[in-house]
């Protein structure tokens, strides 16, 4: 017990309701006509989101929900899914595990069916990662190879996904000419086809069920690059919200619909956006769409996803343990939280705050409020989302006198950055804004503390840039425009009148990040 007693802090005092806001996609970034963020003015300063400061494999990658949230909630940075994933695959350690034994025990009878993101995001998978999946499985036994692709356009350029399906074409053309029977089988958008999470809408993972496990789509094609760029032709379409297709034979039947007996690796590392899927094929008992056929499969993720509901049972490489959680800390000193977010990131505030737990600590000592996202729309036709009632929300319990830390993830910078519409993405950020100072407010009201900060960049900056800055056009002269997160650093803000006069950020803190974005951020101020 012991082990869990915090000292008190030198500077804070006891007593004070602290809030805590998360600015779900709020970087910073040359402040130009393209930084949203900039445009709905604000004044914070900077700590740095991305690459390795918060356990990513390096520099390049940028910053996202679940590593930010999971480093902000356990105070410590983690080696991420994506670099475990990198060391089990460069080490050969990812076959001698149990999980891909357990799926090899398919591969003599049975196919293997790959289901993930199609991309080199970096954010819950990488093609790169697939590829030596691919060249690992082959070599350990696999004969019969069916791949079920998710198109991205999130976390890298709209359009990009013609370029990355003509790749894994290539290497499963290659792996047909040495006599293995590879293909992709099916595909769809992300958004719209299986990658949904929180259990926001069951019908995205449902599109995706019919394509992948019983072959049926409303698109039918022979080749997926066909399909993709065809269905691309539709007005309005994109990489994130492409329907549904499988791929069919000659006879047009579906070349690769889930049978008993096959084994199934869910290749994304990342969970929130897997555990739908996992759950489906996983539960015998399942109330979420009909699945009309549930085939016996071996199935593995990449990673476990939920570490409390153990989901799925079998898994290709141990994801992080992240104990010790400022959650399970603030339960264990008799610390009462409140967390509040709308669906879409509600799981960000809790399961990712909690380090990949579903659940609670103490539900004596928390209490955890979702507010329903609207379904069905992409959010640049609604930037005001449910930030407002989130805010009141969080309003309601600093003043009810009942809660020590309320925290709150404001969703609106990285739900519309990432529909990659600036005109939206600024009402976003304004919206945004208007919660922050709602918070605010309260906390001024009960002689609290606020801690306002973000995850990671997003809508600071909304174009595609070259190395000098200068925003980059496509062969027809528009504006590349960036749909995916940055690797700018976040602002932090914190102070109330429960602050002691004095207090500060400390300045002892190694790895400084120096300027790169020319926009003269006053180093000494963000640590
Ligand atoms: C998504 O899942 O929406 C994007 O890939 C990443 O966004 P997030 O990290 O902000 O959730
Ligand atoms: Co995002």
């Amino acid at each position: 017990q012991n082990a869990w007693k915090l000292a008190d802090h030198p500077k804070l005092p006891k007593g004070k309701t602290v809030a805590m806001v998360v600015l779900d996609g709020w970087g910073e970034a040359k402040p130009d006509e393209y930084n949203c963020i900039h445009t709905a003015p604000e004044k914070w300063r900077l700590i740095k989101a991305h690459g390795t400061a918060v356990g990513l494999p390096s520099e390049d990658d940028m910053g996202n929900s679940e590593v930010g949230h999971n480093a902000l909630g356990a105070g410590r940075i983690f080696a991420q899914g994506a670099k475990l994933v990198d060391l089990a695959l460069a080490s050969g350690k990812i076959y001698d595990g149990d999980g891909f034994k357990y799926i090899k025990e398919c591969f003599d009878n049975g196919t293997l069916h790959l289901i993930g993101l199609l991309s080199d995001g970096g954010v819950h998978s990488r093609l790169d990662q697939l590829q030596l999946l691919l060249k690992g499985a082959v070599d350990n036994g696999a004969k019969r190879i069916r791949v079920h692709i998710l198109t991205d356009g999130r976390d890298v350029l709209d359009g990009s996904s013609i370029g990355f399906v003509e790749t894994l074409e290539k290497d499963l053309s290659n792996l047909r000419e040495k006599g293995f029977d590879a293909q992709i089988a099916s595909g769809g958008g992300r958004m719209y086809v299986t990658m949904d999470r929180y259990e926001n809408d069951w019908d995205v993972v449902k599109r995706g069920w019919d394509a992948q496990v019983l072959g049926e789509a409303p698109y039918k094609f022979r080749n997926a690059v066909e399909a993709v760029k065809k269905l691309r032709e539709e007005p309005k379409a994109n990489d994130q919200y492409l329907p549904p297709f499988v791929i069919v034979d000659e006879s047009g039947n579906p070349v690769g619909p889930i049978k008993d007996g096959d084994a199934v690796v869910t290749f994304n590392f990342r969970a929130d956006r897997m555990v739908m899927l996992a759950k489906a094929l996983e539960y015998e008992d399942f109330d979420k769409f009909d699945r009309v056929r549930v085939p016996k499969v071996h199935y593995a993720g990449m990673l476990q996803y939920d570490g409390e509901l153990k989901l799925p049972g079998h898994y290709l490489v141990s994801p992080p343990e992240i104990d010790r959680t400022s959650g399970e800390y603030l339960v264990h000193n008799g610390v009462r939280t409140f967390a509040c977010s709308e669906t879409v990131k509600f799981g960000h505030v809790t399961f990712f705050w909690n380090g990949n737990r579903s659940g609670y600590f103490n539900q004596e000592l928390e209490e955890y409020v979702e507010i329903p996202s609207d379904v069905g729309i992409t959010f640049n036709v609604q930037p005001k989302m449910k930030a407002k009632e989130i805010a009141e929300k969080a309003r309601d319990a600093i003043l009810s006198g009942k809660f020590d830390q309320v925290r709150v993830n404001l969703p609106n910078g990285d739900m519309v950055g990432h529909t990659g519409d600036i005109e939206a993405t600024i009402v976003a950020c304004k919206v945004a804004d208007d919660a922050v100072k709602m918070i605010i407010d309260a906390i001024e009201q009960v002689g609290g503390i606020f801690v306002i900060t973000a995850d990671h960049g997003n809508a600071e900056d909304m174009v595609k840039r070259d190395k000098s800055g200068k925003p980059l056009l496509d062969k027809n002269g528009n504006l590349q425009i960036l749909t995916s997160h940055t690797l700018q650093p976040v602002p932090i803000a914190i102070g109330g009148p429960g602050l002691a006069p004095g207090a500060r950020f400390r300045n002892d803190v190694p790895h400084r990040w120096t300027c790169q974005c020319s926009c003269n951020c006053d180093e000494s101020s963000w640590i």
